[in-house]
Parts: C-alpha cells; sequence; structure tokens
C-alpha cells in the first residue's frame, strides 16, 4: 500500500495512474477503523481498478471540542487493516495541510436535508462534511466514492452536493455492519464503558421493534412508544427518535405515500453519543 501525506504527492500519482485509464473507488475516513469501514474498501475493491482511502479527523464537523479530542487515533493498526483488505493507497493529510491556516468551513445550501436530525444537535456538522468531502474529491477525483448508511443523513447530504455542483463521482451507499449482537459498529464503541457496552444493542433491538410496530401503528404513536422505552431505561438517554421520508429526511405522522421511510435515533451512552437507523417496511 502507498501512503501519502501531501495533495501534491497523491495527485501525481494518482493523475500518472488517470493516463492509464485506472478507475479510483475512494472511501473517506476519520479512522480508528472498524469491520464497518473494511466492508465499504471491500466493496470499492471489486468495482475499481484502485481503492483510496483517506484517514483525516475533520476538525471542521465537530461541534463538540471534547469528541474531536478524544476521537481514537489508532494509524498503526488502521495501517495493519488497510493492508489486510489490499487497500492501494492511503491518504493520511496533516490538518495544516488541507487547511492551512483558515480551519473553517463553507456554507452549502443542501435544500434542506442538513436541517434535520443531526442538524438540529449538531451545529455546523454537515457544513464540516461537506468542506472535507468536497476538498477531498477535488484531491483524489475518485470515479465512485463509498459512504456508509449508518450516516444515512450524511450519504444523502452528500448526493445532494455531488448533484447539485454536477461533480463527477458516483456515490455508493453501503449497508450498516453490525456486531453479533445487533450494535452498529463505530469507531466511538471502543470508549464506551463497559457497562453501556452491555446496555448498547437495545438500541438495535428498539429499532427491530419499530419496524414491526409500523406495519400497524402510526409514525406519532411509535415516537412516543420508542420515547417511554428509552425514559425507563436507566443508562441510555434518547436524544431523538423521528420516522422520516427517505428522499426529504423530513418527519412523518403517517405512511403519506409509496414513499421509502426510515427510522432515526440518537441516544447518550453516558457521554459517548451512538446513532443507529433502520429501514421501515412500506
Ligand atoms: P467515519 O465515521 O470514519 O466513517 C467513514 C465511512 O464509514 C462513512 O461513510 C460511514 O458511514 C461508514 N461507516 C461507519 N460505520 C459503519 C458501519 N457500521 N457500517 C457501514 N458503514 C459504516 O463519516 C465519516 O467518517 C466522516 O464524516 C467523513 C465522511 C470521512 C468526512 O469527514
Amino acid at each position: 500500500m502507498k501512503i501519502f501525506n501531501t495533495k501534491q504527492e497523491i495527485k501525481a500519482y494518482l493523475t500518472s495512474l488517470k493516463e492509464k485509464n485506472k478507475t479510483i473507488g475512494f472511501v473517506p475516513t476519520m479512522g480508528a477503523l472498524h469491520q464497518g469501514h473494511l466492508s465499504l474498501i471491500t466493496k470499492a475493491k471489486k468495482k475499481n481498478d484502485l481503492v483510496v482511502v483517506s484517514i483525516f479527523v475533520n476538525p471542521t464537523q465537530f461541534n463538540n471540542q471534547e469528541d474531536l479530542i478524544t476521537y481514537p487515533k489508532t494509524i498503526e493498526n488502521d495501517t495493519k487493516l488497510l493492508e489486510s483488505v489490499s487497500c492501494d493507497v492511503l491518504f493520511f493529510p496533516s490538518v495544516a495541510e488541507i487547511y492551512a491556516e483558515n480551519i473553517t468551513s463553507e456554507n452549502f445550501d443542501f435544500d434542506g436535508l442538513e436541517h434535520q436530525m443531526e442538524g438540529k444537535f449538531r451545529e455546523g456538522h454537515f457544513n464540516g462534511v461537506g468542506t472535507i468531502v468536497k476538498t477531498l474529491f477535488e484531491i483524489v477525483t475518485p470515479d465512485k466514492a463509498y459512504f456508509g448508511q449508518k450516516d444515512f443523513q450524511q450519504l444523502q447530504i452528500i448526493k445532494k452536493m455531488v448533484k447539485k455542483n454536477n461533480l463527477p463521482v458516483k456515490i455508493k451507499g453501503c449497508p450498516i455492519f453490525r456486531e453479533e449482537d445487533g450494535l452498529a459498529m463505530s469507531s466511538r464503541n471502543t470508549r464506551l464503558s463497559l457497562e453501556h457496552r452491555a446496555a448498547a444493542p437495545f438500541i438495535f433491538k428498539t429499532l427491530k421493534k419499530v419496524r414491526k410496530k409500523f406495519g400497524t401503528e402510526n409514525a406519532t404513536k411509535i415516537t412516543e412508544w420508542v420515547e417511554n422505552q428509552f425514559k425507563k431505561h436507566p443508562l441510555l438517554n434518547l436524544e431523538y427518535f423521528t420516522i422520516a421520508d427517505e428522499k426529504t429526511l423530513e418527519t412523518i405522522k403517517n405512511k403519506e405515500s409509496n414513499n421509502k421511510y426510515r427510522a432515526f435515533i440518537a441516544v447518550f451512552a453516558g457521554e459517548i453519543r451512538l446513532i443507529d437507523n433502520i429501514q421501515l417496511k412500506k
């Protein structure tokens, strides 16, 4: 695996490969890699001549400084994991390399997607995500880029950005990879206390019950039921639960049409914020 720390070096390398008509699959990450990330890379490997992974803990998308400082950094292990799935190129730049002295975000209009769910609780988060993903796309010039449905709102926002700006890249959404007990894999899971780790599968268990209820109960009633489940829970604090349209991400009260719907949840397990979602049957 080739490792680059500067824009100039990786651009030069990738330009030489593009001249040979090689296709590039790209998986942007913030490191602390786990099987969820690797599933994206494996998918990208199957569909492209070479796969580029970036590891960059992007300061502009953190609304909470404590979360940024404590975000796990495990570059040695990450490098081994990347080698194990035959990743071709790792881009691992410094903050200065990406932002120079100006650590700020561009202001995006994602047609309202940014005001729902995570957008309500994480001020400026999606401007930060848009800024870094756009910058990385300019550097890597991928044919296809892979994003997890774990961060479904992020995936929809990136698709919107690509469409609105006519960026020459195809965005591929990939399924959520889970632990055996159902907890969605996340870099933040390693920061859970033993007690909170043991409690966390309750989140996906609840989402599976929601999926069942969606056949017979309306969204408002299901939401009240979920809020009650968490009120009773001694360790997990619900930040939000909502059933929303997959396209607009707007909360629904009732199934209104043949659209696709998804249930979204954010929960605090102690200090650690966990998110998850599940697609609902029509
Ligand atoms: P990060 O949280 O490291 O995630 C990198 C990619 O892996 C994202 O597309 C995310 O949705 C996906 N992913 C994480 N956990 C997953 C799981 N359990 N199953 C499937 N996919 C999973 O998301 C980011 O980084 C950043 O916001 C980034 C896009 C890199 C911009 O900084």
